[in-house]
């Protein structure tokens, strides 16, 4: 049974250009995208034929599997909405003042993200993540797709440092793709996304759940 699917993008494979080109694109969705989806899908199915045969000896190697696989999903649908075609720009309202606030300036996120992606020892992400307990948004450094992260921070901007975003169009010239990318954030997801993340914050704490 397919649990996982791989969404569509909502623009064209050269909506992006001449920031990201549109071969990377194609591969990037249709090949590496479609990889952990499946991967994610035969973990399950791994896990499910364990419990039917009573059969618990691969559940390391299984929820390894899972976590990789389940992670590189949840980040890559997460990644092809953070951009689009002619966006960029700076966010607005109370993501603008949140950034302000926790950083001292969109400029200073900015390099902070950057660094964050270009210092990646290997494969991963830098990610713009809204934190629930200390109520802060925070830049956290993932390995691959699953390792490093700061606990319960929810995603709201990921940057995918893997050779497999960028090689193609910048070669080793990482850092240049890492700029070229803020000529497409789509800040209007950005900010749907920490709404939506103080929102659920706001119904825990009603809930007798939240606090530090
Ligand atoms: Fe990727």
């Amino acid at each position: 049974m397919a649990t996982y699917t791989l969404p569509e993008l909502q623009y064209d494979f050269s909506a992006l250009e001449p920031h990201i080109s549109a071969r990377i694109m194609e591969l990037h969705h249709d090949k590496h995208h479609a990889g952990y989806v499946r991967g994610a899908n035969a973990a399950l199915d791994g896990l499910a034929a364990a419990r039917n045969k009573d059969q618990f000896d691969d559940i390391g190697a299984l929820e390894k599997a899972l976590a990789f696989n389940l992670s590189g999903h949840v980040l890559h649908s997460l990644f092809w909405k953070n951009m689009a075609p002619k966006a960029g720009g700076r966010p607005q309202g109370e993501l603008a003042a949140a950034i302000k606030q926790e950083f001292g300036s969109f400029e200073k996120l900015q390099k902070q993200i950057n660094a964050v992606a270009a210092s990646i020892m290997g494969s991963g992400w830098a990610a713009l993540v809204w934190e629930p307990l200390g109520k802060k948004l925070l830049v956290t450094q993932i390995y691959d797709h699953q390792s490093n992260l700061a606990q319960a921070g929810t995603p709201l901007l990921v940057l995918d440092a893997w050779e497999h975003a960028f090689y193609l169009q910048y070669q080793n010239r990482k850092t240049e793709f890492f700029d070229a990318v803020w000529n497409v954030w789509n800040w209007k997801d950005v900010a749907e996304r920490f709404e939506a993340a103080r929102r659920v914050d706001m119904a825990l704490a009603g809930a007798g759940t939240g606090g530090a």
